[in-house]
């Protein structure tokens, strides 16, 4: 396996990622780096909307890697995750086998050990992500997103990959890789993850971000907003994200709040223009009735 080293410094991650439109800050960027000169997968945690997705794949645009998505949901197993056998094509397989025996002139039916190792070759296996990444020979970033998602048991199915970097099949045998993987796993963290699954990955925790980085993002992904209408709504987003709400918004709602705003033609926002459009930033009609009594006092 090829020892990573992809990047020189976090220093260099953070510059590259912001070259994509990743604004990310020296921690974020640190660990992604670290991740890299230890072959090790991140664990990449913290509220909905911060950009936890977003990192993996501006870090794929970054390598110049191809990035490889398995989407986690409760059920999701083995065959979706790794790999699975192309059944209908081995039954076809042995169908055509059967033909051809009964045609052949004096030759008897094909020996089943033969077909066996047949049909489960190369030639019918059906890759998944997990193998996919593994098999890869062109640089990857692999993404487990939601990972909290699966069940306990699931998670199992990720350590062998996770640690060794390799896929045991046993008709085939062991797959490894020729060159370690960025991965990035994903978390809300809606249930506690295995000690075994934590213990393989570099913890990284995302959070809302400091209000000069939120503003840097705004400016990146709203072109065009003007220093003062970003400054308005990264403040007042800030201010909302102290009450005591069902769900807080998240850097993609200030984003969606900035162009709505821009859309509108607004050129700064007054605590009535606020109020109009908080459905865009709040999720339940209790958040946004407490913001908007709040807001009003106030005087945003
Ligand atoms: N640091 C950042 N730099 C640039 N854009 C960002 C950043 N953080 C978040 N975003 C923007 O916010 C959007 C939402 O981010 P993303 O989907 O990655 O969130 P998430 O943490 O994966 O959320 P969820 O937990 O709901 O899956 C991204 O599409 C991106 O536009
Ligand atoms: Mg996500």
């Amino acid at each position: 396996m090829s020892t990573p080293g992809r990047f020189a410094s976090g220093a260099e991650v953070r510059e590259g990622l912001a070259r994509v439109g990743y604004l990310a800050d020296d921690a974020i960027a640190g660990v992604v780096y670290l991740a890299d000169r230890l072959g090790k997968p991140v664990l990449v945690e913290g509220p909905a909307g911060v950009g936890k997705t977003q990192l993996a794949k501006s870090v794929a645009e970054m390598a110049g890697a191809r990035l490889i998505r398995l989407q986690c949901y409760e059920g999701l197993d083995e065959s979706k995750a790794l790999y699975e056998w192309n059944y209908k094509k081995q039954l076809l397989r042995i169908q055509a086998g059967r033909h051809g025996a009964e045609h052949a002139q004096g030759a008897g039916p094909a020996a089943w050990g033969d077909v066996e190792e047949d049909i489960f070759s190369e030639e019918f296996l059906l890759s998944r992500p997990l193998l996919e990444a593994i098999r890869a020979t062109d640089p990857v970033v692999l993404l487990v997103d939601e990972v909290d998602r699966v069940e306990v048991e699931t998670e199992a199915l990720l350590l062998e990959v996770l640690s060794d970097y390799q896929v045991s099949i046993p008709e085939l045998g062991t797959v490894v890789a020729t060159q370690v993987p960025l991965v990035f796993l994903t978390s809300n963290n809606s249930r506690e993850l295995s000690e075994a699954l934590k213990r393989r990955c570099l913890f990284l925790h995302v959070d809302y971000p400091e209000p000069e980085r939120e503003k840097e993002i705004v400016r990146t992904r709203v072109p065009g907003i003007s220093a003062h209408l970003t400054d308005q709504v990264v403040g007042i987003v800030r201010l909302i994200r102290q009450m005591d709400l069902k769900k807080l918004p998240s850097v993609s709602e200030t984003l969606d709040w900035a162009a709505t705003l821009m859309l509108l033609g607004a050129e700064s926002v007054d605590s009535d223009l606020a109020r109009e459009t908080l459905h865009v930033l709040l999720k339940y009609q209790s958040d946004i009735a407490k913001a908007s009594k709040s807001l009003a006092v106030g005087g945003a």
